[in-house]
């Protein structure tokens, strides 16, 4: 990607405010106006229940205060395991010159640094994140890597991009985050165009047998690791319960075909640990 292309808009997008530094963050209207929570809804932050209008400001919370330590912690905490998830991953989408991807909750990046280096000038990528901390180190380590993609700050629930835009749209370890899943699945089946796929790469269940061993490392050994290295273990014990209470591979899949994508179809790794979910649409 170079720099006129990491400047393109499309036409139908709305910038709210562009914060002047050297590759632009974005920003879109954050907040679906179209249809406000309701007051009494309830969901669960980890293992606790909260109202659904406090979910996000905790989600940010956690991510606010691990933007900084996020990669080194991935690595340790994952023995760097999470590379290879994400190369299976960047397999799977398999990128290619003049692609259009769209990745949410794109964090530090990684996904989109790869897809950029693939789709070239003719393509576009764009890292997103709802976190203004996260998407900086992500803005940052792009530029590191010689890549002006465009980076903008949305809500994967209430997307800023037109409809039928996009060939791909990914989304790593983000959906367990997000109060609406159903709602962002739609969104990204939206802003697909037809014949378009999505890809969700996030934490599943693990098999029977490593349940034990994995929860005494989640609960026991997680949160000190998160204490010691990024000062920070109630991030890290949010992360442990998040995995906890997100959908099994087989109901994930079933919310993807209810949000209306056809051939779903999922991959497990290290023993389900981690699953890739993928969808098309028709
Ligand atoms: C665990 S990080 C994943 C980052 C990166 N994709 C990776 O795989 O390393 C989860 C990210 O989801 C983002 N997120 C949470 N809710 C979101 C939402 N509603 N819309 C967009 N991003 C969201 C967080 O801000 C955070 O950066």
């Amino acid at each position: 990607m170079g720099l006129i292309s990491g400047l393109l808009e499309p036409k139908s997008i709305k910038i709210d405010t562009i914060i002047t530094d050297f590759e632009p963050i974005r920003k879109y209207a954050m907040n679906d106006t179209t249809h406000p929570a309701s007051s009494d809804a309830t969901t669960h932050f980890g293992f606790n229940t909260v109202a659904e209008s406090e979910k996000e400001a905790k989600v940010a919370e956690v991510f606010h205060s691990v933007a900084k330590k996020y990669d080194i912690m991935n690595d340790v905490m994952s023995g760097g395991l999470h590379r290879i998830w994400k190369m299976f991953t960047i397999n799977r989408v398999a990128p290619r010159p003049g692609m259009k991807i769209l990745d949410l909750a794109s964090g530090t990046a990684d996904l989109a640094i790869a897809f950029a280096k693939k789709v070239g000038d003719s393509g576009q990528v764009w890292a997103t994140d709802i976190n203004e901390s996260m998407l900086r180190v992500g803005r940052d380590r792009l530029i590191d890597k010689g890549v002006l993609a465009p980076v903008a700050l949305a809500n994967a629930e209430h997307l800023p991009f037109p409809d039928n835009y996009f060939d791909v749209v990914t989304v790593a370890f983000g959906l367990r985050n997000m109060t609406h899943k159903d709602k962002a699945l739609k969104e990204m089946l939206r802003v697909l165009r037809p014949g378009g796929r999505v890809f969700v790469l996030e934490f599943s269940k693990v098999a029977p047998p490593l349940q034990k061993a994995y929860d005494f490392y989640s609960f026991n050994i997680l949160p000190k690791m998160g204490q010691f290295i990024a000062n920070d273990s109630a991030s890290y014990q949010y992360l442990a319960e998040s995995i906890r209470m997100h959908p099994d591979q087989e109901t994930l899949k079933a919310i993807m075909v209810d949000a209306g994508f056809d051939f779903v179809q999922y991959h497990n790794m290290t023993a389900g640990l981690v699953a890739l979910h993928e969808g098309v649409k028709l």
